[in-house]
């Protein structure tokens, strides 16, 4: 007898062809798929944002369950769920479970401790975003240097001039120094795309050995050599009380002035005051952000005004097909298990 996976179809996936994925490689490996059309619908955002908030401080136990999964869950190996709460109750009636699966990088609609007291495990689908979020960062980093997004600004005020300030510092990616702080998930497809480009391409990453980084290609860096050498420098750290403030008045100084700072990870990495004084007096020659120390920004900050920055409205991650983003990992994980019995991705 082939494994049982139950697969819950909420309202953020009902229905979609996505969801015949799971049957197809149930298919490959003998597997059967029970999906279960989860009845409950919230099509206000300001409603889900609460829901989802109650259940990220509260557990999964404080949604109500759909009868079906505790019908189903009984005699199944496996659940996939997207943002539908996987409750204690559901956990302890399964006799086989093996994994919960859920599809975003949150676990928050499951319950950690029951299945750790279960042996059960729990697989999310990690970097999901990395695909849009170094896209993203390719092409701010492009708009800064080339002026993509000033252009439009005037064109669209019926100002057809097409000088612009940076004119000196409005280059070509190809042969020059590319500078990534943090090469995770998306820091690495921002190197091998910037290595498409033929940039040279440094890191700074204490978290991976210096070797990995020069048998990719590029070249292990500190981060005071990152802040002398490159063209464009863009983060891709975590933001943790140890890298709060990491790019500050000492990393500035040490700046090229046709340097281009780029920053779609977190605002607080950088230092915010050594950062507007680096801009404002045109220390570096500009800067492509997605994240803000304020968001939104109010009035009143000035780098709405200025005409050394790009500026994004924390949008990085935005695109219309990341549910298939995050389809294509999950799917990876189980026929990985199948292949091998091992789980990636186990979270617990
Ligand atoms: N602008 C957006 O909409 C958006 C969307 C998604 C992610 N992000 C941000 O992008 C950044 C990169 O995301 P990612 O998915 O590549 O992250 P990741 O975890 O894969 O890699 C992050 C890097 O952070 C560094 N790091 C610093 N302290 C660390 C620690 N304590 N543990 C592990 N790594 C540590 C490492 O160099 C690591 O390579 C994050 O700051 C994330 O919040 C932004």
């Amino acid at each position: 007898m082939g494994k049982k996976i139950v697969v819950m179809e909420d309202f953020t996936v009902r229905g979609t062809d996505n969801m015949k994925a799971f049957d197809i490689l149930a298919e490959k490996y003998g597997a059967q798929v029970k999906h279960i059309q989860v009845e409950k619908d919230i099509t206000d955002e300001k409603a889900f944002a609460s829901m989802f908030l109650n259940m990220e401080k509260n557990g999964p136990d404080v949604l109500p369950e759909e009868d079906e999964l505790l019908q189903e869950i009984q005699d199944a190996n496996i659940v996939i769920s997207h943002i539908s709460p996987i409750s204690t109750k559901a956990i302890h009636s399964a006799r086989n479970l093996e994994a919960v699966c859920i599809m975003r990088s949150g676990i928050e609609n499951v319950n950690a401790d029951s299945c750790r007291e279960r042996g059960i495990k729990i697989i999310n689908a990690p970097g999901r975003l990395a695909v849009p979020v170094s896209e993203f960062t390719v092409g701010l980093i492009i708009s800064e240097m080339k002026n993509i997004a000033r252009s439009h600004q005037r064109m669209q005020a019926h100002n057809f001039d097409n000088h612009f300030p940076n004119a000196q510092y409005s280059v070509n990616l190809k042969g020059k120094n590319v500078g990534l702080v943090g090469c995770g998930m998306v820091g690495s497809r921002v190197a091998r795309i910037m290595k498409a480009f033929e940039a040279n391409v440094l890191i700074y990453d204490p978290y991976l050995p210096a070797e990995k980084i020069a048998a990719d290609g590029y070249r292990p860096v500190s981060l005071e050599e990152l802040c002398a050498q490159s063209d464009v420098i863009s983060i891709h750290f975590r933001l943790t009380p140890e890298t709060k403030g990491m790019i500050g008045p000492a990393q500035f100084a040490l700046m090229k002035p046709n340097c281009v700072l780029i920053n779609t990870a977190r605002a607080g990495l950088v230092d915010e005051a050594a950062m507007m004084d680096a801009l404002k007096n045109h220390k570096i020659a500009g800067a492509g952000l997605d994240v803000f120390h304020e968001e939104p920004l109010t009035d009143s900050n000035p780098l709405l005004s200025m005409d050394n920055v790009t500026i994004t409205n924390h949008m990085a991650g935005h695109c219309a097909d990341i549910f298939q983003m995050t389809l294509d990992i999950m799917l990876g994980a189980l026929e990985h298990y199948f292949e091998t019995g091992e789980w990636i991705h186990v979270v617990n």
